[in-house]
């Protein structure tokens, strides 16, 4: 893996479209309607680890885990800054093993499209539900399988972002990175631009993508065995702001499972 997630700032900065403390609103609501209170939690795959952190900010005791040992010093870092406990450890999240076990487990922002095989995918779920309590839940979030099976897939996506005075702008995919047809994986090619900072740098890098269906994730969780499906979502909010998976609106896949 290269390029962006070499890069923890830029990519925090890439990612900064998002509403964090929305989002852990939304996760914790989630975790309510399913009459769970979690006072722990671990986030997989976390990069820069920023809902790692709004928990920890939240009380609960957090851990963040990540392949990539820049975004793990990142994420060290960033917590300590803002003042948070963040246990951050270096790991795979197909092979961890933390000794310890969490009420909430969560992978955010299609993770799980850095898992390129089947076997990936079910060695990754049983990980989780080897490290969840008893009635602990885990929330995946996926891109929506519209992304690519909808009427006009989209291979190519792009945005901008501004934060302190810096201009980020993000080109994710190329219009050439054609998913291929059997894996299912792409390799996307990502171009930031970051203006402000005292002058202009582009970051280029190829990221591998692997495309999972809703059946396939469906699939997996049955050959994991360990996790049951609660609910599905199709964008953040919980109660009276749910988005059903199947709204024209939906546009991640949000999976909630509670250890069996
Ligand atoms: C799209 S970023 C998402 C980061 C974070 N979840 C977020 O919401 O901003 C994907 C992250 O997955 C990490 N990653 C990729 N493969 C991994 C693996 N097998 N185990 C753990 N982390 C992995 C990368 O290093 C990167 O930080």
């Amino acid at each position: 893996m290269s390029g962006i997630y070499d890069d923890p700032w830029a990519y925090e900065l890439a990612c900064s479209f998002r509403d964090v403390p929305a989002e852990v609103d939304a996760l914790l609501g989630w975790c309510a309607e399913h009459d769970a209170k979690p006072a722990s939690v671990l986030e997989l795959a976390a990069g820069p680890a920023e809902h790692a952190r709004e928990f920890a900010r939240r009380g609960l005791a957090a851990a963040a885990l990540d392949l990539n040992a820049e975004m793990c010093a990142y994420a060290a870092r960033e917590a300590a800054r803002d003042g948070v406990e963040v246990a951050v450890v270096q790991d795979d999240m197909t092979r961890f093993d933390l000794g310890r076990r969490f009420d909430l487990i969560v992978t955010m922002l299609d993770s799980t499209s850095h898992l390129m095989t089947l076997d990936a995918l079910v060695a990754h779920l049983r990980r989780v539900a080897a490290h969840l309590s008893p009635g602990g839940l885990y929330i995946v979030e996926m891109s929506h399988p519209r992304d690519r099976l909808g009427d006009d897939p989209s291979v190519s996506t792009g945005w901008t972002v501004e934060r302190g005075g810096v201009h980020g702008s993000v080109r994710w995919g190329e219009p050439g990175d054609r998913l291929d047809p059997v894996t299912q994986i792409a390799d996307d090619h990502v171009t930031m631009t970051i203006t402000g900072d005292g002058g202009t740098r582009v970051l280029r890098g190829v990221v591998p993508y692997r495309f999972w269906t809703a059946t396939e994730l469906d699939a997996a969780i049955r050959l994991a065995g360990g996790l049951d499906v609660l609910a599905q979502h199709g964008d953040f909010g919980a109660g009276q702001d749910a988005v059903a998976l199947t709204d024209p609106a939906a546009w991640r896949m949000i999976t909630i499972m509670r250890g069996a």
